[in-house]
C-alpha cells in the first residue's frame, strides 16, 4: 500500500499529487515543483501558511490530473507531527474526492532540517493512519481507502530507507486493529467473543496464546477480577500471549485493562459518564495490536501480553458495595465502589505476571481514572512508575511518536487513603481528590519489588470526532508507542 519512488514528477503516472510548502522557505528542489509555486505565490496569492490548500487541475508539463499544495506554516515550527497531520489530511481529502492512488513530493530533508528517516516514516504514519475508515457497521460503504500511497524521495533515499515502508506498515497495523477493537460495539466484544478476536490474530502472528476461561480463573482463585465479572452473564477470560527473542536480555509483561463495558456495576454510572464506556477495553486493545505485530518487528527482548477481560454490569448477582475479596496474590480488597473495577482485575492479572514470569518490568496500560482526563486532558496519557529509568523511556518513545505521556508522582503519605476499616486494602479513596494517583498506588500494592510501570489512558483512547489521522472512535493509543519503547528497552 505504502511505496517509495523516485520518479521524474512530471513523469510520474499518478493522477493525483501531494505537495507540501512552507510559508518562508523553499523546502523542494524540484524545477517542475518549484515553477507550480511561483504561479500559485503570484496568481493566486497563495502564501503556504498551516493548513491552506490550493489546487491545480491539469497543470502544463506534467501528467497529473491534480496538484494539491498544502501549507505547513514557518519552516522553524514544522516537526514530526505537522507532517504526519498534513499527509493525514491530504489523504482525507483524497478519500473524500474519490481517488484511487497519490503521490506526496517528500520534501527535501537538507531543507527541512530533520532526519531523512523521520520526514519520509512520520509522512508515512500520516498517511497510512488516515486511509483507515472503520465502516464494517454501514450497510452503504460511502467512501473506499486509497488503494496506493506513493512518497516521492531522491534514488539515494529510497535504497537507504527500502525496509521503511513495511516496518511502518506493521506498526501502524498494530494501532489499526487496536482501533477496531475500541470501536466494536460492546454486543459485539463480550469477553469470550474478545478473546477469540485475540487469539484470531495471535495465530496469525504465530504468537503462543493462552485464553484461560472461567473456570480456570475460579481454579487460580483470581477473586478479585471474578467479583467484577460476577454482574454480567457474559462470562470472563484471560489472555496471555508470549513472544520471545533468541538474544533477549530482558523479559517484559505488558497488562492491558479488558473491561468490554464498563456499566459502574451496581455503583451505576449516572448521567452521560456511562456512555461510550465500550472503550474501557483500550489497554488491551494496545496490549494486543502491539503483540499482533511484535514477531514482524523482532525486537530482541521476550514479551508477555496479558489482557484480563471481563464486563461490569449490575444485576442480582452483581458484587455489592462493602463486599470483601480476596485477590490471587491473598491480600483481601473491600469494594467499596463497584465501579472501581479496572484496578481488581489488574491486580490479579499482574499478581499472576509476576510469580509466573518473574519479569524484569511490567507495564500496564488502562483506560483507569476520569481523574487522569481532568488532570491531562483527552490528549495525554498520565504515567506513574516506580523507576525513573522506565518511565523517561515511556515518556521519550511517546514524544517519538506523539502518543504524550506525562509523569505522575505516586506519594507514599498518600497511600493512606487507600486503608480498610476490615479488609487488607480498599478499592476506594477515602479522599475525594487524586483519583488518578490512588488508584496507581492501589496497583503498586501489589507490584512488589518489579520494576513497574502504569499508564493511564483514559483521555486519549477514544476520540469522540475525527482528528487529522484518526477516524472518530478508538486512537489505538499506545501501540506505537509499545513498539518503539520495545526496541530501546
Ligand atoms: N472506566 C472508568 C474510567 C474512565 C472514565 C475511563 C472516563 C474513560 C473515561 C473507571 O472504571 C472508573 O469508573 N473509574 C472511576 C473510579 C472511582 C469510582 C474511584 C472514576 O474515575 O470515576
Ligand atoms: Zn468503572
Ligand atoms: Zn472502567
Amino acid at each position: 500500500m505504502l511505496e517509495l519512488t523516485s520518479v521524474d514528477i512530471k513523469k510520474a503516472p499518478v493522477a493525483v499529487a501531494i505537495i507540501p510548502v512552507c510559508s518562508d522557505k523553499l523546502i523542494h528542489e524540484d524545477p517542475t515543483i518549484v515553477a507550480l509555486l511561483k504561479k500559485a505565490k503570484s496568481a493566486d496569492n497563495f502564501k503556504g501558511e498551516k493548513d491552506e490548500v490550493i489546487t491545480f487541475f491539469n497543470p502544463e508539463n506534467t501528467k497529473f490530473k491534480k496538484v494539491l499544495f498544502i501549507g505547513l506554516g514557518e519552516h522553524k515550527d514544522v516537526n514530526a507531527e505537522g507532517l504526519r497531520v498534513m499527509a493525514g489530511k491530504a489523504v482525507s481529502e483524497a478519500i473524500k474526492a474519490k481517488n484511487n492512488e497519490i503521490i506526496f513530493a517528500v520534501p527535501d530533508t537538507i531543507k527541512m532540517k530533520m532526519e531523512p528517516v523521520t520526514v519520509i516514516e512520520v509522512m508515512m504514519e500520516g498517511a497510512f493512519l488516515g486511509n483507515h475508515l472503520f465502516d464494517q457497521y454501514k450497510k452503504e460503504k460511502k467512501n473506499t481507502p486509497l488503494k496506493k500511497i506513493s512518497f516521492n524521495v531522491t534514488p539515494d533515499l529510497r535504497k537507504k530507507y527500502a525496509g521503511l515502508t513495511s516496518k511502518t506498515e506493521t506498526i501502524c497495523q498494530g494501532t489499526l486493529l487496536a482501533r477496531e477493537w475500541v470501536s466494536t460495539p460492546s454486543n459485539d466484544k463480550t469477553p469470550v467473543r474478545f478473546a477469540a478476536m485475540i487469539k484470531k490474530q495471535m495465530l496469525k502472528a504465530k504468537i503462543k496464546t493462552t485464553v484461560f476461561t472461567e473456570k480456570q480463573l475460579i481454579r487460580k482463585k483470581m477473586g478479585a477480577l471474578l467479583s467484577v465479572a460476577a454482574g454480567s452473564k457474559n462470562s470472563p477470560r484471560m489472555v496471555v500471549m508470549e513472544y520471545n527473542h533468541p538474544k533477549a536480555k530482558k523479559k517484559v509483561v505488558l497488562v492491558g485493562k479488558g473491561v468490554t463495558f464498563d456499566s459502574g456495576g451496581l455503583n451505576l454510572k449516572v448521567g452521560g459518564s456511562i456512555d461510550g464506556m465500550k472503550m474501557d477495553m483500550a489497554g488491551a486493545a494496545a496490549v494486543a495490536g502491539t503483540m499482533a505485530v511484535i514477531s514482524k518487528l523482532s525486537p530482541k527482548v521476550n514479551v508477555i501480553g496479558i489482557t484480563p477481560l471481563v464486563e461490569n454490569m449490575p444485576s442480582g448477582e452483581a458484587t455489592r458495595p462493602g463486599d470483601i475479596v480476596k485477590t490471587y496474590d491473598g491480600k483481601t480488597v473491600e469494594i467499596n465502589n463497584t465501579d472501581a473495577e479496572g484496578r481488581l482485575i489488574l491486580v490479579d492479572a499482574m499478581s499472576y505476571a509476576n510469580k509466573t514470569y518473574k519479569p524484569d518490568i511490567m507495564i500496564d496500560l488502562a483506560t483507569l481514572t476520569g481523574a487522569c482526563v481532568v488532570a491531562l486532558g483527552e490528549k495525554i496519557a498520565g504515567v506513574f512508575s516506580n523507576n525513573d529509568t522506565l518511565s523517561e523511556k515511556i515518556v521519550a518513545a511517546g514524544n517519538k511518536t506523539h502518543e504524550r505521556c506525562w509523569r505522575m508522582p505516586l506519594p507514599d503519605d498518600y497511600k493512606e487513603l487507600m486503608k480498610s476499616d476490615f479488609a487488607d486494602i480498599s478499592n476506594l479513596s477515602s479522599s475525594r481528590w487524586g483519583g488518578a494517583i490512588t488508584a496507581a498506588l492501589f496497583l503498586k500494592a501489589f507490584v512488589g519489588d518489579t520494576g513497574w510501570a502504569h499508564i493511564d489512558i483514559a483521555g486519549p483512547a477514544y476520540a469522540l470526532k475525527r482528528t487529522p489521522y484518526c477516524g472518530a472512535g478508538g486512537t489505538g493509543f499506545g501501540v506505537r508507542m509499545l513498539c518503539n519503547l520495545l526496541e530501546t528497552i
